[in-house]
């Protein structure tokens, strides 16, 4: 059984939808919920399913980001996952950590990459006259928002969608395809899906 940690930084509704699908005959299980701020309504969520929770606060090492990475490494390492899936994880994490995940770690992004990378993704989309616009998660490496894609998730965009509207319709996408990735790639198959 694959041991899966969880780095959120909010409501962590992709945790839960992840947390939740881990169950049966689902090659893995939550092993930590890990967050970088103690006011994540997430890490509440995620102590009432049963999942040991942790915080790595960022703020005490503001201006040294390999001391906040190095000690969120001890801290996950300490729970030994096989995986690491960042779950609207808001903080930029570089080589010094992710080349200790490395083809380890995942994360879902509001857009259909390689589009709007980064931040404001939804009114971006909605700036450019996108059609559709959607969810993608992929492998980590130091790039922001890039490496091998693992699946990717559709949603159309109506002509009078708000960057709001359009986030929580993409949002429901997240809560379907990140579980079905994950489920996969606990498999050791990185074949991409594509939803819906
Ligand atoms: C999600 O929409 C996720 O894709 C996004 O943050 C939200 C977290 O929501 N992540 C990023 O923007 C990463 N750059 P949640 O806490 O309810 O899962």
């Amino acid at each position: 059984m694959k041991r899966v940690a969880i780095l959120i930084s909010g409501g962590g509704s992709n945790m839960v939808a992840l947390a939740q699908s881990m169950t049966g005959a689902h090659p893995a299980r939550p092993c930590l919920v890990l967050a970088n701020s103690a006011d994540a309504g997430g890490l509440q969520r995620a102590a009432d399913m049963g999942v040991p929770t942790a915080v790595v606060d960022h703020r005490p090492h503001r201006g040294d980001r390999a001391a906040f990475e190095e000690e969120l490494h001890g801290v996950v390492a300490a729970h030994r996952p096989d995986i690491v899936c960042l779950a609207g994880f808001m903080r930029v994490l570089t080589e010094g950590f992710v080349g200790r995940w490395r083809g380890r770690m995942i994360n879902i992004h509001p857009s259909l990459l390689p589009k709007y990378r980064g931040l404001g993704t939804h009114a971006r989309a909605l700036h450019a006259g996108e059609a559709e616009h959607g969810c993608t998660v992929h492998e980590v490496t130091p790039a922001l928002d890039d490496g091998p894609i693992l699946g990717q998730g559709r949603v159309p965009v109506r002509a009078d969608d708000t960057p709001d509207s359009l986030a929580a319709r993409v949002l429901e996408m997240e809560h379907r395809l990140y579980p079905a990735v994950l489920r996969r790639f606990a498999a050791g198959d990185r074949t991409p899906i594509h939803l819906p």
